[in-house]
């Protein structure tokens, strides 16, 4: 029966997983500690190591892996930029979970959007005080507007949706257009500099890659409207924060609803609410009025936690029982044998 290590495990881990596995009765450690050099040592004995968006699975780790024995690396996530796929080559297969809820983090970015535009969490903030001053909370009808969204696979599709439910005009860049869904949604594709130029609201809804790394820079920024909104809910890394920072100082960028962050891996997941926090560029994230910025909630409802434990499960089951690997990392061949489902 496989063994699972699991890393960086929080209690609606074990809450889900533990529902999940009542059809499989795998042996699951749940083990909080973020995965690290140190911490993989924890995965002596078990043959699968089930990482989250924040576990770094780098060289040094890899080489821990393969040396007790790991065989699978069952990623709980979509993204897998955090996984050096050429340290993993001839030792450890992997498996992701392609889709859990594309509805969780559009619905999220929705939310980032809605708040940083009606300005509800500082008229939350101001109510709870008696002051019911509606100065400074001013916001734009939404109808008519112009958002762009990078990216339109699963999400991005999702998020132009729900725009244009909004009946805003929705904007779209991706490299691997999908025409005829554009055309039954009335969403207009355009090369990704058109999008920074004529919208309202741009929202990241892309992979991390090598090539996309800071792709909202300075120079982009600069294509802009003025007073522009920029959602992230993609990852860190797509936004160079130090010029984002820029941005919002001049007034360039007029509010950023961030649910991701470059350097999250320290922070996010854990409360430090008794600490101080040493990462100079979050703490002048949190002290703009016009940022809100998120601990990589947009997954986090119950549907994808449930879907998430069900697809890992599952991913284990076929490949120990059946040798095959159904949700492989795309283009990722670790040439061990088993085949992609
Ligand atoms: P997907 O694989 O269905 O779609 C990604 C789309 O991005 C594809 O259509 C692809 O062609 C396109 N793309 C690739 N490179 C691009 C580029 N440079 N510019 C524009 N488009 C590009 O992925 P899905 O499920 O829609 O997720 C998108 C991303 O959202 C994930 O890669 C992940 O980073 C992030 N994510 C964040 C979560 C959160 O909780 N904040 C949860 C789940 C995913």
């Amino acid at each position: 029966m496989p063994r699972i290590a699991m890393f960086d495990a929080k209690q609606y881990d074990h809450d889900f997983f533990a529902q999940e596995n009542r059809d499989h009765g795998y042996d699951i450690s749940f083990f909080e500690a973020k995965l690290n050099p140190e911490t993989a040592v924890l995965a002596e004995g078990f043959d699968t190591a089930c990482v989250f968006v924040n576990d770094s699975v780098t060289r040094e780790v890899a080489d821990v892996f393969a040396g007790y024995g790991v065989k699978l690396l069952a990623l709980r996530s979509a993204g897998y930029n955090h996984i050096d796929l050429d340290a993993l080559k001839g030792r450890l297969d992997a498996v992701r979970v392609p889709a859990y809820s594309p509805h969780a983090v559009a619905e999220h970015a929705l939310a980032l959007i809605l708040t940083l535009n009606r300005k509800t969490h500082r008229a939350y903030s101001r109510t709870r005080d008696s002051n019911f001053a509606i100065s400074g909370l001013l916001g734009f009808d939404m109808h008519g507007k112009c958002a762009g969204v990078v990216g339109t696979g699963q999400i991005g599709r999702t998020m132009c949706e729900i725009l244009r439910g909004l009946k805003m005009n929705v904007l779209a860049y991706d490299p691997y257009p999908a025409d005829e869904w554009a055309q039954e949604h009335g969403v207009e594709y355009v090369k990704l500099t058109e999008l920074y130029k004529r919208s309202d609201i741009v929202s990241l809804h892309c992979p991390l890659t090598p090539e996309n790394v800071h792709m909202i820079d300075r120079s982009t920024i600069a294509m802009m409207k003025d007073g522009v909104m920029i959602v992230n809910t993609g990852r860190g890394k797509l936004i160079r924060t130090e010029d984002l920072l820029e941005a919002l100082r001049s007034g360039k960028v007029g509010a950023a609803g961030l649910d991701v962050y470059e350097e999250e891996t320290d922070f996010f997941f854990e409360d430090h609410s008794s600490n101080i926090i040493t990462d100079d560029n979050l703490l002048r994230l949190l002290a703009y009025p016009n940022v809100l910025v998120t601990s990589h909630q947009a997954f986090f409802t119950r549907e994808a936690l449930t879907n998430i434990a069900r697809i890992t499960l599952e991913n284990v089951r076929l490949y120990f029982d059946e040798g095959r690997i159904e949700n492989p990392i795309p283009d990722f061949d670790a040439g061990t044998g088993r085949v992609n489902g």
